[in-house]
């Protein structure tokens, strides 16, 4: 049996989803910018999916930008905004418990003068509202911050974030990276008042290799791909075709059954923290089950057992967690949202990710977790001889 447990580094593309891909790849392979009928077909269905995201996202659907996934996103967002009003000032807000994708865009910024400003997190996970306040200035131009962290799932109060900066500086401008709560919060970029959002198809069982960009029409940014002049001027390249087939049908699907899905998410992380309380000692979760987190990731430290040998003794059973985020933990052996959280070492090294999707069981949960104990125990006693 398989027992797939790290759905926020990716999750399986559904049935529908692989069908709308293959036809892409079999049937509808024209160029949308080709002027005849196998160029023009796929241009419909295209502007279909472009309806459909922004259907999902609550935006005109011209505010959407299709990208090669939620890297890239954050990256035409970012760097195309500083590049289209590097004028206006030079500073700029984020988070320490940002996604790789951001941080080593700022990193490199940092490198070219801008002045960044690394929000500090409290013990939950969530940005200090306190220090965005005195950190915004007449020469912020731009604050981002996630929505939802992938390694321990606090939401950050979007909405709140969004007013204060009205408040004390409304020419800048508030990027969010939005791939990992799409599907796992009912939102609307309007309420939220973002000027830009990223998300990603392979993190809701669409395809990999695709994603979107929400970009509100007043905000200003300049393309970083140059070329054919696709997607409005600001992502040049021949579209992805069938990952943007396959990502119409995976936003169907959520759309269709968001509510649904979210309520059994909550249910089986209700479930999974419960077993984790009952059956192991220990141990401390990071996520916790009230709607300030996502519903989809729990964060576990077990603590005395390195989280790689865990994730390995359990990948044996054929259950797949993940160590710290799946996305980054190649490059560094500890996790720098754990570390903002000012966790000791002994949690960091110890702390792997559960994280849902709507299509796992009960019964694949228990399993995981009867596996875990099995092996906590086993390694512990290894560990005290
Ligand atoms: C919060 C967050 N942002 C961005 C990304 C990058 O997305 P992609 O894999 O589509 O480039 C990830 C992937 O793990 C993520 O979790």
């Amino acid at each position: 049996m398989e027992t797939y447990l790290d759905n926020a580094a990716t999750t399986k593309p559904t049935d529908k989803v692989i069908e709308a891909v293959v036809k892409s790849l079999k049937e509808m392979y024209g160029n949308p910018s080709s002027l005849h009928r196998k160029g023009i077909e796929v241009e419909k269905e295209i502007k279909k999916t472009r309806r459909l995201v922004s259907k999902a996202l609550g935006c005109n659907e011209k505010e959407i930008v299709f990208t090669s996934g939620g890297t890239e996103a954050n990256n035409l967002a970012i760097k195309g905004f500083v590049k289209a009003n590097n004028r206006l000032g030079n500073h700029i807000i984020t988070s320490k418990i940002e996604h790789k994708s951001v941080l080593s865009l700022y990193e490199d910024l940092e490198k070219s003068g801008y002045n960044i400003t690394y929000l500090d997190v409290d013990q939950e996970g969530f940005v200090s509202l306190k220090q965005l306040q005195e950190s915004l200035s007449d020469d912020t131009i731009l604050v981002s911050i996630m929505h939802v962290n992938n390694e321990v799932g606090s939401i950050q109060p979007i909405k709140e974030i969004a007013e204060i900066i009205k408040e004390k500086n409304p020419k800048a401008r508030f990027h969010v990276d939005g791939v990992q709560s799409i599907g796992k919060i009912v939102y609307c970029v309007k309420d939220l008042q973002v000027d830009s959002l990223s998300i990603s198809g392979h993190k809701f069982h669409g395809p990999k290799g695709i994603g979107a960009l929400y970009i509100n029409k007043d905000t200003r940014i300049s393309p970083i791909f140059l070329g054919g002049g696709q997607e409005f001027n600001l992502r040049s390249g021949t579209e992805n075709v069938p990952g943007i087939f396959g990502l119409g049908e995976a936003v169907k699907e959520l759309i269709e059954n968001q509510e649904n899905n979210i309520k059994t998410l909550n249910n089986l992380k209700a479930y999974l923290i419960d077993l984790i309380e009952t059956e192991l000692e220990d141990i401390i979760i990071s996520s916790k089950l009230d709607d300030r987190y996502a519903p989809h990731i729990i964060n576990v430290a077990l603590l005395g057992v390195k989280s790689e040998i865990m994730l390995h003794s359990l990948e044996m059973d054929g259950v797949f967690v993940s160590s710290g985020s799946a996305c980054s933990s190649k490059g560094k052996g500890y996790s720098h949202v754990l570390e903002a959280m000012q966790m000791k070492r002994s949690h960091i090294d110890s702390a792997i990710r559960i994280s849902l999707s709507h299509f796992n069981t009960k019964e694949e949960i228990f399993f995981a977790v009867k596996r875990i104990k099995y092996h906590v125990n086993s390694l512990r006693q290894i560990i005290r001889r």
